[in-house]
C-alpha cells in the first residue's frame, strides 16, 4: 500500500507547484522541508486533500500577504514568520544567488562570503535587503586614490597590508607600508589601521577573510599586490581596465519573479545564514 503521507506530501509539492510556481517548497532532497509550521497537524486531515488544501491556501496565504506587507525589521521580530520566510527561500537562493555566492553563502572565489559577519555594507537585515533592491558595486581606484604610488610604494603597501591581516601593522618593518598606505589615502575606505569605520563597500584588512584570491594555488601576497595595482571595478573611456577586479552585485528588483515578497524571503535567509547583525 502506497505510504499516506508521502501522497500527502507529492500532493503538497505538486499543489504549491502549480498555486506558488516561483516558490519552491522543498529543500531539494524530495523532503518536505523540516519545521515547516504546522506540519504535524496535516496527518490530522489525511483523508481529506480538500480540507488539507483549503487549509495549506488560507495557511501560506496569511503568511505570503504578511511577508509583502511587513518591512524586514518586523518580519525578522516574528519567529514563526521568521521560520516560514527561511524555509522557503533555500531554493530560491540556489536558483538566484549560489551561482555567485556558493551554496549557503559559502562565498566563491571574487564574490563575498554572505554566511560570516565580514560584511562590505553593513550586515542589518535592511542593508542586505538594500542589496538586492539596488546591487552593489565596489570602487576601488588604481595604486591609491590619487594613482600616485610609486612601484616601490606598491610594495611596500602590499607587505604593510599582508602585516594588517596578520596583526603586525604596527611592527617597526612596516612603516614604509603604513606611510604608502597613508599617502595613498587607502584609509578613505579602509580606515586608518585597514577596518573601515562605515561600510561603503570597502574590505576589513584586519581579518583573514581574502575575497580576491584567484585561482586555486594563487599566492594571497600577489592577489593582494594586483587589487592594489589595478583597482576594483576600474574603467577608462567606460570600459574595464586590464586587470581590474570586476565586482558587481546586480539589482535583483526586475530580475526576480515576485521581488517584492522575495526579495524580503531571502534578506531574511541571508541574515540568518550566521552572520546578520
Ligand atoms: C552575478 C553574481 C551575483 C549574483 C547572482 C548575486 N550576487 Fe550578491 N554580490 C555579488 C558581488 C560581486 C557582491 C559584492 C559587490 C561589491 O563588490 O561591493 C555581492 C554582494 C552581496 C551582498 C552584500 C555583501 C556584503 O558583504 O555586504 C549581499 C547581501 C548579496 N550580495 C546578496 C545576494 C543575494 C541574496 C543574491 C540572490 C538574490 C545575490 N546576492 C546574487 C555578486 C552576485
Ligand atoms: C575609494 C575607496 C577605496 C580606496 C581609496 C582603496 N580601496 Fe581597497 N578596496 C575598496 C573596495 C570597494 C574593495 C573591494 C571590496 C572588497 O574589499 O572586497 C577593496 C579591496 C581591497 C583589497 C582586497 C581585499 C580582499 O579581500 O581581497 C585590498 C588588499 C585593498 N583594497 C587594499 C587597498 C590599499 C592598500 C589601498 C590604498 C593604496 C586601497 N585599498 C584603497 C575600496 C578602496
Amino acid at each position: 500500500m502506497v505510504d499516506a503521507v508521502f501522497l500527502l506530501r507529492f500532493y503538497n509539492d505538486y499543489f504549491y507547484t502549480l498555486y506558488y510556481p516561483t516558490i519552491p517548497l522543498t529543500d531539494g532532497t524530495g523532503e518536505f522541508t523540516k519545521g515547516m509550521a504546522g506540519w504535524t497537524q496535516v496527518e490530522e486531515y489525511q483523508d481529506d486533500f480538500t480540507v488539507l488544501k483549503n487549509w495549506r491556501v488560507s495557511k501560506f496565504a496569511d503568511k505570503e500577504e504578511k511577508l509583502a506587507a511587513m518591512s524586514v525589521e518586523d518580519i525578522l521580530k516574528d519567529e514563526e514568520l521568521k521560520s516560514y520566510a527561511v524555509a522557503t527561500s533555500k531554493v530560491l537562493f540556489g536558483d538566484y544567488c549560489a551561482g555567485c555566492h556558493a551554496a549557503g553563502g559559502a562565498g566563491n572565489p571574487n564574490f563575498p562570503i554572505l554566511a560570516d559577519d565580514d560584511w562590505l555594507w553593513g550586515g542589518s537585515v535592511k542593508q542586505i535587503e538594500t542589496a538586492m533592491v539596488n546591487g552593489r558595486i565596489g570602487n576601488m581606484p588604481a595604486k591609491g586614490m590619487m594613482g600616485n604610488l610609486s612601484e616601490q610604494e606598491m610594495q611596500d603597501v602590499t607587505d604593510y597590508v599582508m602585516a594588517l591581516s596578520e596583526g603586525k601593522g604596527e611592527d617597526v618593518a612596516f612603516t614604509a607600508g603604513k606611510a604608502a598606505y597613508t599617502k595613498g589615502m587607502c584609509l578613505a575606505c579602509h580606515g586608518p589601521a585597514g577596518k573601515p569605520l562605515a561600510p561603503t563597500g570597502s574590505a576589513n584588512l584586519t581579518d583573514q577573510v581574502w575575497r580576491f584570491t584567484g585561482l586555486p594555488g594563487a599566492d594571497l601576497r600577489t592577489e593582494a599586490y594586483n587589487t592594489i595595482a589595478y583597482g576594483v571595478n576600474v574603467k577608462k573611456d567606460g570600459q574595464y581596465i586590464a586587470g581590474t577586479r570586476q565586482a558587481y552585485m546586480p539589482s535583483f528588483k526586475e530580475r526576480l519573479p515576485d521581488a517584492d515578497v522575495n526579495i524580503k524571503r531571502l534578506a531574511i535567509y541571508v541574515h540568518a545564514l550566521g552572520g546578520g547583525q
